[in-house]
């Protein structure tokens, strides 16, 4: 069985959020997903998320092609949870191109084209100027 692992924050969830999470499932069998806790999301963008990461988790874990879902409470923890959850492969949006390419020690790394024209950044700004 090829277990799968892919992170993200996954806040205002849209389909470009979907079509990734599909296809990194492609990708294997199980697909486990690390959801960026709202404390990472803080210390990355000075915002939190709009999402709790309670209601996130529960988005996620409700996908046909999620199979366990975890909280990611630090970036610098990636290889503990590549180990921790015997992932396979790691699957990431081209947006992170190259920069996970020191897991290639611990699992196949493969970056998936971005759906084009969707973020959540951009949704927020589009919400907010109405
Ligand atoms: N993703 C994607 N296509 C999009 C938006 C996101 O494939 N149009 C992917 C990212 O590459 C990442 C995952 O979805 O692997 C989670 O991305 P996240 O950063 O949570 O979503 P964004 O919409 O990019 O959020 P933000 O605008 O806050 O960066």
């Amino acid at each position: 069985m090829k277990r799968v692992i892919t992170f993200g924050t996954f806040d205002v969830f849209h389909v470009g959020h979907i079509n990734i999470l599909e296809r990194a499932k492609q990708q294997g069998d199980y697909l486990i997903v690390g959801v960026s806790s709202d404390g990472l999301n803080f210390s990355k963008k000075k915002r939190y998320p709009i999402y709790s990461q309670a209601d996130r988790i529960k988005i996620l874990s409700s996908l046909q092609f999620v199979d366990e879902v975890f909280v990611e409470e630090s970036l610098e923890l990636k290889p503990e949870y590549i180990k921790r959850f015997k992932a396979d492969v790691l699957v990431m949006g081209d947006d992170w191109a190259g920069r996970f390419d020191e897991m290639k020690s611990l699992c196949e790394v493969l970056y998936l084209p971005r759906t084009p024209s969707i973020s959540t950044t951009e949704i927020i700004e589009v919400v907010k100027s109405l």
